[in-house]
């Protein structure tokens, strides 16, 4: 039997079985005992299965215009990531240096990489150059002038594209929607600074004008945005091939897919939501007389999201009397808000199971960190077993998005390691660091 609540909160080759948790096999607790806790636990061929479906479901509804995805690697990324979404036949997508040096470790080709950043140093300009990445997303206006300057310098044509901001808000946190007007990703559809940007690029010949980009937020559940934003990036495509002749040639539409964080809610139905964006596009093209571009999209969260799980050991558990028919369990871990700030900064929900079999009734628990903070919370709200105590596993999911990916040294906590399970025996991918690696770095 697999576990109950599956529905894409837990990693796919998760089972519990006669109370025992198993990932690809492996009971949790041997997981723990190995590489010790917290860790975030990667179910390596159910990672792979999502990406390879992400990609199926774009090629085919998108088809006969081709759609590339690229792997979003700022939701987490390193070098074992990076090679299995290539081999999945995914591009990688990055956001600094750090990113693209990761997905170039792997061994993947620059031209399957894309720079993105709103502030790209020359630094990792001229590094994306000089690996030839397939596409520089443009962010600003004087972004176009130093990409011409270092290409110059290289004697090198850049490839770029040009994000815009189309005006479409969507996404769940104010901080993670980022193609309303008052904020510092892309440039305006509406002030006109995007049409300026095409103009410049192609007065220069330097620079190659591969196509449109728009990046609406994150974790969306309503497909209304996407197709919004689609009718307008194709609006500016055809009005530019109006103005100037050229019809550009590819559109990328973004990440931002959004999955089930606590039991009972539901994934983007993908494959659904890409056939209904490509009848959008292909509708509006054939409005506005133009032929289909070529796409791609950028999901991140909704491919590595759902493939970890973060298990935590328990430590102190204190009921604490909120009101005459409420006393709360925090049920604190080993970890906190260094590994996983998402609650403390977007309020995002969890979900949060006690990793042995219990017959106890459940109490409302909270699940804390150990940081020196009372907003250091993990869980606000879960029920757990009433016997909940001080040396059981806790298992949280759907932390393999921007878990890792943004965690601290808060506290001066070394940062978990991520083991990936399912590829062999289970192995570290991300070592877990130690207090030495951090007093490594303190020069004194
Ligand atoms: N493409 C671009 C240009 C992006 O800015 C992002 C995310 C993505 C793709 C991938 O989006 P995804 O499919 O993962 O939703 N730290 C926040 C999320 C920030 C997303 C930033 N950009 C969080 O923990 O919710």
């Amino acid at each position: 039997m697999t576990h109950p609540e599956q529905s894409g909160l837990w990693p796919e080759n998760l089972t519990v079985v006669d109370g025992v948790w198993r990932l690809g096999g492996v009971p949790l607790t041997e997981l723990a005992e190995q590489f010790g806790t917290p860790s975030y636990l990667l179910d390596v061929p159910g990672l792979r299965a999502r990406a390879a479906r992400y990609r199926a479901a774009f090629t085919e509804a998108f088809a006969p215009a081709p759609a590339e995805v690229y792997y979003a690697g700022k939701a987490f990324l390193s070098i074992a990531v990076a090679r299995w979404m290539h081999a999945e036949g995914l591009r990688i997508d990055t956001a600094s240096g750090g990113e693209l040096a990761t997905a170039l470790a792997a061994g993947v080709p620059g031209a399957d990489i894309g720079l993105h950043g709103n502030n790209k140093s020359d630094a990792e300009i001229d590094q994306a150059l000089q690996v030839g990445v397939g596409r520089i997303v443009i962010d600003s206006l004087d972004e176009i002038d130093r990409v011409q300057a270092l290409a110059v310098a290289r004697g090198v044509r850049a490839p770029v594209m040009v994000r815009v901001t189309t005006g479409v808000h969507a996404g769940g946190h104010e901080f993670i929607a980022t193609a309303h007007e008052d904020q510092k990703f892309g440039l305006s559809l509406a002030s006109g600074a995007a049409a300026e940007a095409l103009a410049r690029i192609e007065a220069s010949d330097h620079l190659d004008l591969l196509g449109l980009h728009s990046h609406i937020g994150s974790q969306i559940l309503d497909p209304a945005g996407f197709a919004a934003a689609a009718r307008a990036l194709l609006g500016l495509r055809a009005e530019h091939a109006e103005r100037s002749g050229t019809l550009l040639a590819e559109l990328d539409l973004g990440g931002g897919y959004g999955i089930a964080y606590l039991p009972g809610q539901h994934e983007v139905d993908i494959t659904t939501l890409a056939r209904s964006l490509a009848r959008t596009c292909t509708e509006e093209c054939a409005r506005l007389g133009t032929p289909m571009p070529a796409f791609s999209f950028e999901p991140g969260r909704a491919i590595i999201g759902p493939s970890m799980l973060t298990l935590y050991r328990v430590g102190t558990v204190k009921p604490v009397p909120v009101s005459a028919e409420l006393t709360r369990w925090y049920v604190s871990v080993d970890g906190g808000m260094s590994d996983n700030i998402r609650p403390a900064l977007y309020d995002a929900e969890y979900h949060a199971a006690l990793v042995r079999p219990s017959d106890a009734g459940p109490v409302q628990a909270r699940v804390v960190g150990k940081h020196c903070e009372s907003g250091d919370i993990v869980v606000h709200q879960v029920q757990l077993p009433g016997d909940v105590r001080t040396g059981d596993l806790l298992a949280v999911p759907a932390t393999g998005a921007y878990g890792r990916s943004m965690a601290s040294q808060y506290n001066l906590l070394p940062r978990p390691g991520v083991v990936a399970v399912g590829d062999g025996a289970p192995r570290e991918i991300v070592r877990r660091e130690t207090v030495a690696d951090i007093l490594a770095l303190d020069l004194g």
